[in-house]
Order: structure tokens, then sequence, then C-alpha cells
């Protein structure tokens, strides 16, 4: 997804005041909340976008569907983002945009992610989520993981069709998504969200 595609709303600060001695387990539950609300953008976001790629796909074929994501990506990422001041985004480190190449912590969970998974681990399930600072303000920051789906390898995986890989070059160049296959990791949703 493209840098347009990822959303970025105001918050709107809530003040909340907590005793000292339950400050670490605000601190845990807050962590636990923020994370079942990134799931379910997650989920929501990521079924849409799939539901729009595979009608496109039906309806034109998967060539005339690259461009899905630059008119629609925007504005379901918008939808699901809109509700309390998320950035929900998508990114890999096989980039077919370099508009969704990772900052260093992405580049530390996809690399957890990709280790997890040579140990066995379960994509579907695999999530990482931490409270960071910087320069003095708090960040939530998740990040999901994408395995490959059949739908996926029209336009990912190792044999494309010629119209498709014609259409892939010439608006991806440097395009470095291609030749997955069936689950493997294809990258993760990432999002984040300023916290007090
Ligand atoms: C119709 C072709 C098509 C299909 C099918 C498709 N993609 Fe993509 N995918 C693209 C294009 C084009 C981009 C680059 C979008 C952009 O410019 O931001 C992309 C980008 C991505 C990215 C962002 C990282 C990057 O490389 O820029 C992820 C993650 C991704 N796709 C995962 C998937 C998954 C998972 C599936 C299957 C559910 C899938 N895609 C199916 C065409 C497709």
């Amino acid at each position: 997804m493209c840098t347009k595609c990822m959303i970025r709303i105001a918050v709107i600060a809530v003040v909340s005041t907590v005793s000292s001695s339950q400050l670490s387990l605000a601190g845990a539950s807050q962590q636990q909340t923020l994370s079942a609300q990134a799931l379910e953008l997650v989920k929501g976001f990521g079924k849409d976008l799939k539901h729009t790629l595979v009608s496109s796909m039906k309806k034109d074929g998967p060539a005339a569907s690259i461009g899905v994501c630059n008119l629609d990506a925007p504005r379901i990422a918008h939808e699901h983002a809109e509700k309390s001041g998320w950035t929900i985004g998508r990114t890999s480190t096989k980039l077919r945009n370099s508009a969704n190449a990772p900052d260093g912590w992405e580049a530390k969970v996809l690399a957890i992610f990709a280790q997890k998974k040579a140990q066995g681990g379960d994509l579907k399930s695999m999530q990482y989520s931490e409270i960071i600072e910087k320069d003095g303000k708090k960040t939530f920051r998740y990040m999901k993981a994408i395995g490959v789906a059949k739908a996926c390898l029209n336009c990912h995986g190792e044999n494309l069709k010629p119209g498709v890989s014609a259409a892939l070059k010439d608006k991806y160049p440097d395009d470095a998504a291609t030749g997955f296959k069936m689950g493997d990791l294809r990258g993760a949703f990432t999002l984040s969200k300023p916290v007090k």
C-alpha cells in the first residue's frame, strides 16, 4: 500500500486519573486493550481489502486489478482508521512499493516473525505489540503477520501470467514481491496510535 494509504487522524486526548499503585497494572491492561483494538482493525481492513481485490479480479482479471490498491486501499484504510486516531499500513522485507518499506522497529518485528515462522509458528496468530517512547511521546505499535493465500499468487506468486508481469514491471520496475508460495510470510499489517 502506498504512502497515500497511510491515514493519520488527530487523537482526542482523554484525561484519566490512575492511582500510582494501579499504574503498572493499568499499563499492561492498556496494552491489552489496544492490541485487541488493533486486531479488530486489521481483521476489518484485511477482509475489505481482500474482498475488493478478489471481486475486481473476478470481474476484470488480475492485470487490471493491480491499480486497485491506489484507488481503493486509501478509502478502505480510512474507513477502518477513522474510529480513533490509528495509522494503518502494510510492510514487508520483499517490497513491491518502496513507500511501504519498514522502519527500524518494523524491520525488527518482521525479523521476529520470520524466525517464529522458521520455528514452525502459525502466521494466523502471529502478532507483536509494544509501547515505545520517542522524543518524550508514547506510541503504541502493533504488527500482525500476513500469510500468502491462493488469491495472492496471481500477483505475488512464482508463475505470473504474462499480462500481470508486464503490468507490474510497468508500474513497479523494482518489484521484489514475487516468487512467494502458499503459506509464506508475505509481510505484516502495521498499526500505531499515540497514547497518554
Ligand atoms: C491484483 C494483484 C494483486 C493481488 C491479487 C494481491 N496483491 Fe498484494 N500488492 C499488489 C500491488 C500492486 C501492491 C503494491 C501496492 C502499492 O503500490 O502500495 C501490493 C502490495 C502488497 C503488500 C505491501 C507491501 C509491498 O510489497 O509493497 C502486501 C503486504 C501485499 N501486497 C500482500 C498481499 C496479499 C497477502 C495478497 C493476497 C490476499 C495480495 N497481496 C494480493 C498487487 C496484488
